[in-house]
């Protein structure tokens, strides 16, 4: 996501918080900008799109000179990728620079209260209000100003922040974003939201913790809680290359994105609740709750794994909206004479926002006069900016080819947008309150299933030169058992299929031998006594079944060859636990098989062409 780099010394900054802000750019990023203390007043360069164009900016004979500085790499949460929105962000003066990764959630009210006390916003951030709550806030001195700002910001934030006013000092605090301070030579201290951006320069860093902050200076660095207690950090030596860094120290982008998935679902829910009132808040969905009522029937769409997502959202909105709702393939809606209206609502679904099917799709729905709302991960992508609302995701740039961390929160956003519709229609209080405390549980759920990683590498090296798989389930799983075929053929080439468990004796029972590994989803849901059938016909013809079931069920211990155990939860979240575990096999095959698990043959992340 996005990236903060700062620095204070005896040298001239910019170079190495351009260096920095290279070294971030394996995660993503849509402009970027560095702010610099220069003659006495801070100087701000930044624009959308890659560094090289910071760069050229920089090189144009604009380059600010100065030994303090704050940079940043951002990817859009609030507001669309431009220059305006780019970071670093000051207060109304100029003399408070920030820039921040994380989100804000109180940033609507904060900016209507700062507007009203005469505060003028250059940009539509979220980030914004937070220099010029410093600027309502200034005492003198700058880390006072930051700690009473931030004891009115509601969200998560890694923060780097420096001002004119208090010329020789740097500014870090961090609630829920990872942020650190290197440690360089004498008098040189930088502030990091990732260590791959000070690694050139210092293996010597502290890790800031949650509801802490730190002030820099060129003759040390104090540590204290965000209410101004101060606390001892120990100061670590980095041992990892550049390389292992940039994967968080896993191996492969893909399995850094599975693990990543207890963070991305918390974001993807983060200020989207409402607990009391058994229903979600989703700033994106800007029409009002007449004209969502006024919808009476949905048509989801979307390609590959977004697909499978949007299955899932179909089965949810019908049981428990009440609508009637269609899953089409967007390459297939695209070309049909699809009957829509203006009380249709298509939902397009897309991580990228740049899928030429899904986009046509949209496009089409749009021109008969249906109204589109994108559930999209990348800000400010196409189908991002020709809906007409929308959800974003939250879930960070996913580097991996094959989708994970984006399919978990593309369900959870779905059953954001079920509770919403569901709530003004005929879901009671009640539901809807058990919908939000599951929904709440379901990040340390995902924790918890990744805790069976070293299980389940076993198991894929029992299966790893099998030819074939096939994935069985019902119900809601019947989305799980096509997104753990997909994930597993496209990293690993191993021909698999995701069936709906009861077709089976309509035709692929004939495949079934002791050399055919079948994975059941076997959740506790309202379909379970009849999957426990179906595996049975399985057994009956010596299949080898790999079960996800929900623990503590040891019925079909003894039945089946491996048992998964993943949380119970309510059924329309079952896919959510049990894809986690799916995605770990699929991965674990695909690396003992040698295959290039980030960038499989033949596919591309984002598939723009027809
Ligand atoms: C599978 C995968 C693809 C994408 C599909 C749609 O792991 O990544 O099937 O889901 O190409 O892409 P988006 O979601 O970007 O529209």
């Amino acid at each position: 996501m996005c990236g903060i780099v700062g620095y204070i010394g005896d040298r001239n900054s910019v170079p190495l918080l351009v260096e920095g802000l290279k070294r971030l750019e394996y995660r993503g990023y849509d402009s970027a900008g560095v702010t610099v203390l220069e003659d006495g007043h801070l100087e701000t360069r930044k624009t959308a799109g890659k560094i090289t164009a910071l760069e050229k900016l920089l090189g144009n004979g604009e380059a600010p000179h100065g030994s303090v500085g704050i940079a940043h790499t951002r990817w859009a949460t609030h507001g669309p990728p431009n220059t305006q929105n780019a970071h670093p962000h000051t207060d109304c003066t100029g003399e408070i620079a920030v820039a921040h990764n994380g989100i804000i959630e109180n940033a609507g009210v904060l900016r209507t209260k700062l507007e009203s006390l005469g505060h003028r916003f250059a940009s539509e951030t979220d980030t914004e209000v937070v220099a010029h709550l410093i600027e309502e806030a200034w005492d003198g001195k700058l880390e006072d100003a930051v700690r009473a700002a931030l004891r009115q910001v509601e969200g998560a934030f890694g923060l780097a922040i420096m001002s004119s006013r208090d010329p020789g000092t740097l500014v870090a605090a961090r609630k829920g974003s990872p942020l650190l301070i290197g440690i360089g030579r004498d008098g040189e201290y930088y502030i990091a939201s990732d260590v791959a951006a000070v690694l050139a320069q210092t293996r010597q860093v502290v890790y800031l913790d949650d509801g802490e902050m730190a002030v820099l200076t060129r003759d040390g660095y104090e540590t204290f809680k965000l209410d101004g207690r101060s606390v001892d950090k120990e100061v670590r030596e980095i041992e990892w290359d550049l390389e292992a860094i940039e994967k968080g120290g896993f191996e492969h982008f893909m399995l850094k994105e599975i693990v990543e998935q207890p963070e991305t679902l918390r974001n993807t829910m983060r200020g989207r609740l409402l607990d009391e009132e058994g229903t979600a808040k989703l700033g994106g969905v800007t029409i009002s709750p007449a004209e969502l009522k006024s919808i009476q029937r949905i048509i989801i769409t979307g390609c590959g794994t977004s697909w499978h997502a949007g299955l899932l959202g179909g089965y949810m909105l019908e049981e428990l909206a009440r609508l009637p709702a269609e899953v089409e393939y967007a390459s297939e809606f695209r070309y049909r004479n699809p009957v829509v209206d203006e009380n249709t609502l298509v939902i397009a679904i897309s991580q990228s926002g740049e899928t030429a099917d899904t986009l046509a799709a949209m496009r089409e729905a749009r021109r008969r006069g249906a109204r589109v709302m994108g559930i999209v991960n990348v800000v400010g992508s196409t189908i991002a900016r020709e809906s007409d609302f929308g959800i974003y995701l939250h879930a960070g740039p996913e580097i991996g080819v094959a989708s994970t961390k984006a399919f978990t929160s593309q369900v959870v956003a779905l059953a954001l947008f079920t509770l919403l519709l569901g709530r003004l229609r005929n879901l009671s209080v009640l539901q809807g309150r058990e919908i939000v405390a599951a929904l709440r549980r379901l990040p340390e759920q995902v924790e918890q299933v990744l805790g069976l990683n070293d299980s389940i590498r076993e198991i894929a090296r029992t299966y790893k030169s099998a030819p074939n798989f096939l994935y069985l389930g019902r119900g809601y799983n019947f989305p799980t058992a096509l997104e753990g075929a997909l994930k597993l053929k496209e990293i690993s080439y191993i021909h698999a299929e995701g069936l709906p468990a009861a077709e089976m004796k309509h035709g692929p029972i004939a495949l079934i031998d002791e050399n055919m590994p079948v994975v059941v989803i076997a959740p506790n849901d309202n379909v379970y006594s009849k999957i426990t059938s179906n595996v049975q016909e399985v057994k009956a013809r010596g299949g080898r079944i790999i079960a996800v079931v929900t623990e503590g069920n040891l019925e079909l211990d003894g039945m089946v060859d491996h048992l998964i155990p993943i949380p119970a939860t309510i059924d329309p979240l079952t896919p959510v636990l049990a894809t986690v575990p799916l995605q770990l096999l699929a991965y674990h095959v695909a690396v003992m098989r040698g295959c290039n698990v980030d960038m499989p043959r033949n596919l591309a992340k984002s598939v723009t062409v027809e």
